[in-house]
């Protein structure tokens, strides 16, 4: 079976409205597209034919132009103004044979203009050519439509993620914008690291869209760490700061079951080691497994620059936040100890940008 053949193949049982009034012409057209395996309606005039469309939609339409009554380009003008009809191709056929006749057909909405009298052979050629199309056109529609649906179902998922994560933090956030900010950070970080630095190859704009929904869930744990703790003005005691470290491990063992039902969603995984390792150090001296250096994935090493930025630049009710110069010293004083020197790298690339973010906020 050649592709033309199997084109042919694929279209058997379109159904092909044929409107002529030449009362000889018709049937013989209805025997011909009958005998290629296409379910046939035979029409001798265009308001039957309109009213018929009403009740079934066609593949196709092949219609004559000169008739009693309406014409064929009434008919066709009539389609094309009704949303549920104007993509049905339609198909003049004619024994007017001026460019003008065509033209005016193509200007009313015609895919198509065969010349009587016509081969029999060129009738079918040109029905699966426009059949063929018009699939296309279908198929690209519908895949915009699952595109559009897949899009609408992620956002909604990114801002019911968002919204969790902002409830969580409601708790012991004074300004309420952490989350935003953080957000920033990151995305800025990520992109700078992708410009210049060793990790550049392994930056995808993925990881950049993913680290934007994922960097909000870095603190959800917290919601699980008693008040007296999360909110105690001082400083914390040691059993007290032991509580608080298990934020880390809370956080990602609740997005884990979260993650067991949608295992495709890549925020959530992205999420889990951000929660996770966040409080890491580059030096291994972190929590809640002392990872060293490479071995904390990117994302948290890109979080917890952009969490301790945030963090010491914020008001608390037992400080007020420090100025954009000396949170930059505290982060160059940590530069391989605390932090992963190319994240600092970009943050000093990024530090205006910072600054300003943090500006817009006070
Ligand atoms: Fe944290």
């Amino acid at each position: 079976m050649n592709r033309s053949d199997e084109i042919i193949s694929e279209y058997h049982h379109a159904r092909i409205f044929v409107v002529e009034d030449d009362i000889f012409i018709l049937p013989l057209l209805e025997q011909m597209l009958a005998n290629y395996g296409f379910s046939v309606f035979p029409f001798t005039n265009g308001a039957e034919a309109l009213e018929a469309v009403q009740q079934e939609i066609p593949d196709l339409i092949l219609l004559d132009i000169t008739m009693p009554g309406m014409d064929g380009y009434q008919v066709c003008e009539r389609l094309k103004q009704n949303p549920d009809l104007k993509d049905i191709p339609v198909i003049f056929m004619s024994a007017m044979n001026s460019m003008e006749d065509k033209i005016k057909g193509f200007k009313v909405g015609g895919v198509d203009y065969i010349t009587k009298p016509f081969h029999p052979e060129e009738v079918h050629v040109r029905v699966n050519t426009h059949l063929n199309l018009s699939a296309l056109r279908n198929k690209l529609k519908y895949q915009k439509l699952v595109e559009m649906k897949v899009r609408e179902v992620s956002e909604a998922q990114q801002a019911t993620i968002f919204a969790l994560a902002k409830l969580a933090e409601q708790r012991d956030d004074d300004t309420g914008a952490h989350l935003e900010r953080v957000r920033e950070y990151c995305c800025l970080l990520a992109q700078q690291l992708a410009k210049d630095s060793s990790y550049a190859d392994h930056i995808s704009e993925a990881f950049i869209d993913c680290i934007k929904h994922a960097s909000p869930l870095h603190d959800i744990g917290k919601v699980a760490i008693p008040d007296s703790i999360l909110m105690k003005p001082g400083k914390l005691t040691f059993e007290e700061f032991e509580i608080m470290k298990t934020h880390s491990i809370i956080g990602a063992e609740n997005l884990q079951t979260v993650f067991n039902k949608y295992a495709d969603n890549p925020f959530i995984g992205m999420g889990i080691e951000i929660a996770l390792y966040h409080h890491e150090r580059w030096d291994g001296a972190g929590y809640p497994d002392g990872l060293i250096g490479r071995n904390i994935p990117l994302s948290a090493r890109i979080m917890a620059v952009a969490d301790f930025y945030d963090a010491l630049r914020s008001n608390r009710c037992y400080r007020k936040g420090f100025d954009h110069d000396k949170v930059k010293e505290m982060l160059l004083e940590e530069d391989g100890t605390h932090f992963d020197p190319e994240v600092i790298k970009a943050f000093l690339a990024l530090e205006e940008q910072f600054s300003l973010i943090m500006k817009t906020q006070e």
